[in-house]
């Protein structure tokens, strides 16, 4: 039964203490983390295509329903985040809740997550970069324009792969410079969205939002389940613990002050749009700056590309951290590599920024990304709904643990939380579901060859019952 050996709190929370990351993150910081990684590829692109095909101006509902999931589990988040703030996050409390395998599992399927949605968003980087040279008069030759797909005569996302090699570089630049650029360039962002919604709710008819559920609920359903790709990221915020100043106090308010400044957002979008143009029309790459062209104001439309295009940078630069110091606080407990948690002059994992960074970017240049929104999604309503179930039992398996924050109504807003995941989960495709579960027998057997063998946590224990024995003998 080893392989179900949980890390002991003390040891998780002592890893806090010894840590060789620097603590140089403040709350404005941490809720500009949480906007930056969320605000991105799901309001600024999907948003239109889901409108269009499944959900129409009941895209509204979608919102309010994948937003009232994340509030869950996002409260649940905050728990775990402020009472053990370690970098690592989901992957972290659920080696002391559910023990080794459990904890390797959502490890693996997080870089999944936060792997895939880097290279999704690049790719969404891509075209509207592309879509903004294009009005300069600049084209790439065809073959460099989009991932592989020879049919149409395109083998490689230039864009996608050099936005991603120039996030890499910045991240190996420290926390604290990454945290600044991305807070200027989130400020731009959020200014941009409130933009539209001020300026765009004077050319809102309301005749277009009726018929308001074109699909039925089952197509808000559905589409509720697709949205939720747009609220992705508050988790990442949680993966920053170990660099934030006073993280008893400022993880909850980076990860829920996040969560609330873009739900409130959404709405105020996904009303505006569907209001400005009628939702058949909306199943376009571009549909916030569409709608200004829509309604004439070509100006502000392309101050929204300029902006949108700033907005996905930031939601790259923070899932890509997020994706670092994940791989840092798996490979220090022996399961990946224990190369990739070494930090360099500057304390930054180079060689876990460096793997992720290349990796991903030859996802972004070469795979056709734009249907894995699904599978990001379930990568991450499972952790959601781990975390969740991870309060309760850490609750009663560790009931003297300091908690700053504490989730209300237990044990039943957990129980909510991970049946709200669990009902969005069966929204989602079958085809969703296979993939995801191919990539979690590849994690498996990858634990069984390696992580089993090398655990620092399991080379503990045996020195420990060695010493035992010796005593005893
Ligand atoms: N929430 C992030 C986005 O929409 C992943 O781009």
């Amino acid at each position: 039964m080893n392989m179900f050996r949980k890390k002991p709190l003390t040891d998780t929370s002592k890893t806090e203490s010894v840590s060789q990351l620097k603590k140089s993150l403040g709350p404005f910081d941490v809720v500009a983390l949480g906007v930056g990684a969320i605000v991105g590829t799901g309001i600024f692109v999907l948003t239109g295509v889901i409108a269009a095909k499944d959900a129409g101006p009941g895209i509204l509902v979608s919102f309010i329903l994948a937003g009232i999931a994340c509030f869950f589990a996002a409260l649940c988040y905050s728990e775990l985040a402020a009472a053990v703030p370690v970098a690592g996050s989901a992957y972290a409390y659920s080696y002391s809740s559910f023990g080794e395998l459990i904890a390797w599992i959502l490890g693996w399927d997080l870089i999944l997550e936060y792997g895939l949605a880097c290279a999704a968003v690049a790719s969404g980087w891509s075209g509207y970069f592309q879509g903004l040279i294009n009005g300069f008069g600049l084209h790439l030759p065809v073959s460099l324009t989009s991932a592989y797909n020879p049919s149409k005569g395109t083998y490689f996302d230039l864009p996608a792969v050099l936005i991603m090699l120039l996030i890499t570089f910045l991240l190996t630049r420290g926390a604290k410079e990454s945290a600044r650029l991305n807070a200027v360039m989130v400020v731009i962002k959020v200014a941009v969205v409130l933009l539209f919604i001020v300026v765009g709710a004077f050319y809102v008819k309301p005749a277009n939002w009726s018929p308001f559920a074109p699909f039925g609920f089952s197509g808000i359903e559905l589409g509720g389940a697709t949205v939720f790709f747009a609220y992705i990221g508050f988790d990442a915020v949680s993966t920053s613990a170990e660099e934030v100043r006073n993280p008893q106090r400022n993880m909850p308010i980076g990860i829920l002050g996040s969560l609330l400044i873009c739900t409130i957002l959404y709405i105020a979008v996904s009303l505006v749009l569907t209001g400005m143009v009628p939702y058949h029309l909306l199943d376009v790459k571009n549909p916030v700056s569409f709608a200004l062209q829509f309604v004439h104001l070509n100006w502000v439309a392309g101050f929204v590309s300029l902006a949108a295009l700033i907005g996905i940078t930031t939601v790259l630069l923070v899932m890509s951290y997020g994706q670092t110091r994940l791989i840092y606080s798996m490979s220090r407990d022996g399961l990946l590599p224990t190369r990739l948690s070494a930090v360099s002059k500057r304390q930054v994992p180079q060689l876990a920024c460096w793997t992720t960074g290349i990796v991903v970017s030859v996802f972004a240049g070469v795979v056709p990304l734009d249907k894995l929104a699904q599978l990001v999604n379930i990568g991450t309503l499972f952790a959601f709904a781990m975390v969740s179930i991870g309060v309760i039992v850490l609750r009663k398996t560790q009931p003297q643990l300091a908690r700053p924050f504490k989730v209300p109504l237990m044990p039943w807003l957990p129980i909510v939380s991970t049946l709200c995941c669990g009902y969005l989960l069966f929204e989602l495709p079958r085809t969703t579901w296979v993939s995801f579960s191919i990539w979690l027998v590849l994690g498996l057997v990858f634990y069984f060859a390696y992580g089993y063998r090398h655990s620092a946590l399991g080379r503990s224990q045996a020195v420990e019952d060695g010493s035992l024995r010796q005593i005893s003998g």
